[in-house]
């Protein structure tokens, strides 16, 4: 069996595990909303027609922000239609998915399910189709706490309190030419910086994304970052990037290194942002939004949008992950978790069936995808402060990222609690042996040792019939002599250490 270390000591710390990092998204998309978190006649909704069930699996998530409404969606969507008594509100055609909005689920719907899902909502602006009005407007509806036509419109609506939104994105994805209303950086940044400046007079204590590139690979990348960030460093608290990982051409070596492209990416949108702040000569390091990341099977996407005309919530892009799929979305989370004194918030997408961690059948149940496990698992366990590791590990040979290292890893340390947890993967088609040694940290034991390992099964998916075929089990409780011990990590497996306080 190979061998790598790895040392820990709580002086590297990085930052504190922000909640935010744990992130997820809505988007009127597919079956995201409605069959999704929503489905008004089924037998688990509530009178509102929210899903009980896939609340309870949402809260088992242990998601604690959620983006809102979109997604390619927003740069067209007017959210006025989706407030007032729902047979008034129109049918729309959404020209992002080719679908038909009926509106049925809208901005009070949300705020709701978010408060039952114990989430912190994140709302988007169109700068798409509209502009810095539109987006004035929205923020006193959901912000402001009465006295004015837009504020008292929300109260008679039902909402006597403001939704107090602090987070806001300012569009989605306006660098990618499929977006409705597509811009130049120039064009977005100014856009921005106005909306920016406008809606923080409204509500100084909202804080603002702009939008980065749609992803690593576009033209743009940087030079967009750069454009947009000279229009609105001052105005704004973080810079969006968004990334998918497919795995659709079957390169899993590849596939399992997608973390080193997203720890680049990090990078290189942090340089970005710093080259701007000193440019500029501001104090204030701006932060990454990474509002959109997951593993997507995006090369079946035409099929879903060419399969159809305009009908109302279609099955879009559900794609079903694999147990590789969960270790690669293991690993992006450690890469989120590494980069936390730069990445402030960070959002899976999506939340329920579009490329998704909860699947439903619409009037059937819901189910846990394999994705679901290491996010749960992070999100639980991640608490308190984030160290950074070096470990030594074998390196192999990938086509799309070059020689890349087989383990990755990050470790938080919880002060309150004494209890250090290591999140590891092992990206190799065998077994590695994982000399770790924690004498750095005073008076621990081993608590257990869970994987999701996918070197039996790298196919094997959740489903209806199955959903527990992809679960992470317990190995051996990692035993600690003077302070060092041996864990085998499975072949292509994530992995979670844990130690406790000696009793
Ligand atoms: O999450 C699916 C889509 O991917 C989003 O609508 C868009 O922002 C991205 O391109």
């Amino acid at each position: 069996m190979r061998t790598a270390q790895l040392t820990i000591d709580p002086a590297f710390a990085i930052g504190p595990a922000d909640r935010r990092l744990f992130g997820s998204f809505v988007e009127h998309m597919g079956r995201c909303v409605y069959g999704g978190i929503y489905e008004p006649g089924h037998p688990e909704a509530d009178a509102l027609g929210l899903r009980r069930d896939v609340l309870e699996l949402t809260r088992e998530l242990g998601v604690s922000v959620v983006r809102y409404p979109g997604g390619n969606f927003v740069s067209g969507y007017r959210w006025e239609d989706g407030v007032g008594p729902v047979g008034d509100r129109p049918r729309r055609l959404d020209l992002a998915w080719k679908t038909v909005e009926t509106n049925a689920f809208g901005l009070h719907e949300f705020m709701t399910w978010a408060n039952e899902a114990g989430v912190e909502p994140m709302m988007a602006v169109n700068l798409g189709t509209r502009g810095v009005q539109e987006a004035l407007d929205l923020l006193e509806y959901s912000n402001h706490p009465g006295g004015t036509h837009l504020s008292d419109q929300r109260r008679k609506n039902g909402a006597e309190d403001p939704f107090g939104v602090r987070l806001w994105c300012l569009g989605n994805e306006l660098d990618g030419p499929w977006q409705v209303g597509h811009k130049t950086a120039d064009e977005y940044g100014r856009l921005a910086a106005e909306a920016a400046r406008a809606m923080k007079m409204s509500d100084p204590s909202i804080s603002l994304v702009a939008c980065g590139s749609s992803n690593r690979r576009m033209p743009t990348f940087a030079s967009w970052e750069a454009t947009v960030l000279e229009h609105t460093y001052e105005h704004v608290d973080y810079i969006s990037a968004h990334t998918y990982y497919d795995p659709s051409d079957g390169d899993r070596a590849s596939l399992l290194a997608s973390a080193v492209d997203m720890d680049n990416f990090i990078t290189e949108v942090v340089a970005t942002a710093d080259h701007v702040a000193a440019k500029q000569r501001h104090r204030r390091k701006l932060k990454i939004s990474f509002d959109e990341w997951n593993v997507w099977y995006e090369a079946r996407l035409q099929a879903d949008l060419d399969r159809r005309g305009w009908v109302e919530a279609p099955a879009l892009i559900e794609d079903d992950f694999t147990a590789v799929d969960a270790v690669v979305v293991g690993d992006l989370l450690i890469t989120l978790l590494r980069h936390a004194d730069r990445v402030g918030v960070a959002a899976q997408a999506q939340l329920a069936n579009v490329i998704a961690p909860i699947r439903t059948r619409n009037g059937g149940p819901a189910w846990r995808q394999s994705i679901f496990h290491p996010f749960a698992l992070t999100a639980r366990y991640a608490r308190g402060t984030v160290l950074r590791t070096e470990p030594v590990s074998p390196r192999y040979e990938t086509k799309k990222y070059g020689d890349v290292p087989v383990l990755d890893t990050v470790a938080v340390h919880d002060e309150e609690t004494g209890e250090l947890t290591v999140f590891a993967v092992n990206r190799s088609e065998t077994d590695l042996e994982l000399q770790l040694d924690l004498r750095g940290v005073s008076g621990l034991s081993g608590q257990c040792h869970l994987t999701l390992a996918a070197g039996d099964d790298p196919s094997a998916t959740n489903t209806e019939a199955e959903p527990d075929k992809v679960t992470p089990r317990e190995l051996n409780t990692p035993t600690l002599d003077a302070g060092r011990c041996s864990v085998r990590l499975p072949a292509v497996s994530w992995n979670v250490l844990r130690f406790g306080n000696r009793p």
